[in-house]
């Protein structure tokens, strides 16, 4: 199932995190359906970044400034009066999360908190999705998915601000959006989410291309730790398809949502990176140094129920997701059109059949 572009034409969404690397793919995809975009977000903090890579502020009405404002957040959603919000904006990294727990905790929480009190105020808002995380759960680093109704928790910063959000959301929810005539308010946790015009550091695969592309070794910190890959595709057409879920139905759709990828696709860093480096070619290597703060060492999800009730469902699988990255990787190499690339993605998404690994 696809996001519907006879819901999406003409609609007007504001997305924040929109100059980051989810957020790039995903107002691209709306502009391509018909979408009206306004963005809120920070100056990209990658260089290159992939939001200016793709020229985006030719598409989507930008606005540069910091969740944690609530002013500032109350004034773009009231001059814009969306008719549904997207929240990504975030500080995403677990490491950057134990240097600056504070200002992690200040944007993930109350950028979050700040975003549903204005939209109390939007008339004819129709749904909110808020997206946190798969490090929202209470980690029991055991070997069975996680499910939506198992407890938030969260043992690095990072993790804990999104078991936070997802408890503000689910407040706020109860508080302010459950009568009728007002919007539907749904959360949605994602895995780790990879794919072309990701440079943030500490992620796995922007250190292996930045590595591969400069003709270095790329360097691995936890070989050994397991997690649920999946290309950004996947998710970002999850959280459109809640988005309009969330509009169309009666509200009870209105918690939270799992979008994981295939079981066969949880996979090894140490399978990742022999993946990567066997695909790039040109003598690409890479060394394991163990250093760095706690991380989860086995996470993954259960998204049974996004697959019986919102009919989504994991379709391109891990070995094509890595081919893609590396297709838009050689390709902004060589100096290609990047939202063309992009586009050609998505439209070769949208035309994949279920379950075509
Ligand atoms: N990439 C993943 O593997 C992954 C997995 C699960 C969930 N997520 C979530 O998806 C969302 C997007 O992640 P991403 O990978 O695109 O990250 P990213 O770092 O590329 O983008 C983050 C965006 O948030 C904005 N932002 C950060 N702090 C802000 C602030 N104080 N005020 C306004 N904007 C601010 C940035 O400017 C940027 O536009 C985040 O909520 C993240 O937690 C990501």
């Amino acid at each position: 199932m696809n996001p519907d572009p006879s819901f999406w034409n003409g609609k007007k969404v504001l997305v924040t995190g929109h100059t980051g690397f989810k957020g790039s793919w995903l107002s691209l995809w709306l502009h391509r359906l018909g979408a009206e975009v306004t963005g809120l977000a920070l100056e990209p903090h990658t260089k290159p970044a992939m939001s200016r890579l793709v020229a985006l502020h030719d598409l989507v009405d930008s606005h540069i400034g910091d969740v944690r404002n609530p002013e500032l957040v109350a004034r773009v959603i009231t001059e814009t009066q969306p008719d549904v919000i997207l929240h990504l904006a975030a500080q995403v990294l677990v490491r950057a999360s134990y240097d600056d727990p504070l200002y992690t905790i200040h944007t993930n929480v109350m950028g979050t908190a700040n975003l549903l009190s204005a939209a109390r105020a939007v008339d004819g808002l129709q749904s909110v999705v808020i997206v946190t995380s798969d490090k929202c759960y209470e980690n029991n680093e055991w070997h069975w998915a996680y499910r939506e109704n198992e407890p938030m928790g969260g043992h690095d910063p990072y993790s804990a601000s999104k078991g936070c959000a997802e408890l503000i959301t689910a407040s706020m929810r109860r508080s302010y959006f459950s009568e009728p005539g007002t919007p539907h308010v749904g959360s949605a946790r994602a895995g780790n989410v990879i794919g072309g015009g990701d440079w943030s550091t500490d992620r796995l695969i922007p250190d292996i291309i930045k590595a591969f592309a400069a003709g270095d070794e790329a360097v691995i910190r936890m070989p050994e730790a397991i997690r649920p890959w999946q290309h950004v595709v996947e998710p970002v057409a999850g959280y459109m398809i809640l988005a309009e879920r969330l509009a169309t139905g009666d509200g009870a759709e209105a918690e939270g949502w799992n979008f994981a990828p295939f079981d066969s696709d949880v996979k090894p860093v140490s399978w990742m990176v022999e993946q990567m480096a066997k695909r790039w070619g040109d003598g690409a290597s890479f060394r394991i140094e163990r250093d760095g703060p706690h991380e989860a060492r086995y996470l993954t999800l259960d998204c049974a129920k996004a697959r019986a009730e919102l009919a989504w469902e994991p379709r391109l699988g891990l070995h094509r997701a890595l081919e893609w990255i590396i297709d838009w990787h050689r390709a902004h190499l060589d100096g290609e059109d990047l939202r063309q690339v992009t586009l050609e993605q998505i439209a070769e998404y949208e035309a994949l059949e279920p379950k075509s690994v």
